[in-house]
């Protein structure tokens, strides 16, 4: 499959695609499914939730979701990958309350429901600039009034003011966009589209933020 856009790090393919998870937890050498896990217990879901998951990969994190929405909750993953959506419908085969669509995020999403919280795990930091602002558009247009934004990626930093070895692993791991989406003002990106009362939490030396946003309307 073609990529959209050819230079980003986030439209992940073959090998990487079907042994995602895997890697994730080599390169976080067994941390990462603690690290997750209290990201997302950071996001408060409660039983009977609807939660839409934008860029859901595997499915990995939905699961965890579950988890804290329970059986009376819904969950949606939606994402662009034929390998994501083979792993993610395997998981949760007999589920009836947690689905997947294959799309684009960047593109109008046409659903038939709104939802409380959309959570979105390692997706925008990889997109172009004005790809994640359709996505942010997205996503306030597809929240409940009072709904959540829980966007849980790179916290806000100057590449020239951290320590050398962490640049030199962030700009080989990461692409472009990446470089770009950590010196910007995030919290005034999401009041610019409509988002107010924002919390944070911070994991990884503070490199990784779980930035909640509210669709106050
Ligand atoms: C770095 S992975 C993160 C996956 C998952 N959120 C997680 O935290 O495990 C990025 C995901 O975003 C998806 N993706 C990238 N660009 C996309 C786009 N334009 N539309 C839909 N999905 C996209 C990829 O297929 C991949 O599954």
């Amino acid at each position: 499959m073609e990529k959209i856009y050819p230079d980003s790090h986030v439209e992940i393919q073959g090998f990487t695609a079907r042994h995602y998870d895997r890697i994730m937890d080599v390169m976080f050498l067994g941390s990462y499914s603690r690290f997750i896990k209290s990201a997302i217990k950071a996001m408060e879901i409660k039983p009977g939730e609807n939660i839409l998951d934008l860029g859901c990969g595997t499915g990995r994190n939905s699961r965890i979701m579950h988890k804290y929405c329970k059986d009376e909750g819904y969950i949606l993953g939606i994402d662009i990958s034929e390998e994501m959506q083979a792993q993610f419908i395997k998981k949760f085969k007999k589920y009836n309350n947690i689905e997947f669509k294959q799309s684009r995020i960047d593109v109008p999403l046409n659903l038939d429901r709104k939802f409380d919280a959309v959570f979105m795990s390692f997706v925008l930091h990889g997109l172009p600039h004005e790809a994640r602002l359709k996505v942010v558009k997205n996503i306030f247009d597809n929240l409940k009034p009072g709904g959540r934004f829980c966007l849980l990626d790179f916290s806000e930093f100057k590449l020239d003011e951290i320590p050398k070895l962490h640049k030199k692993i962030f700009t080989t791991i990461e692409c472009k966009y990446a470089f770009e989406f950590v010196e910007r003002d995030w919290k005034e990106i999401l009041s610019e589209n409509g988002f107010t009362d924002f919390k944070e939490k911070f994991w990884i030396k503070k490199y990784v933020r779980l930035l909640t946003a509210y669709k106050n309307v």
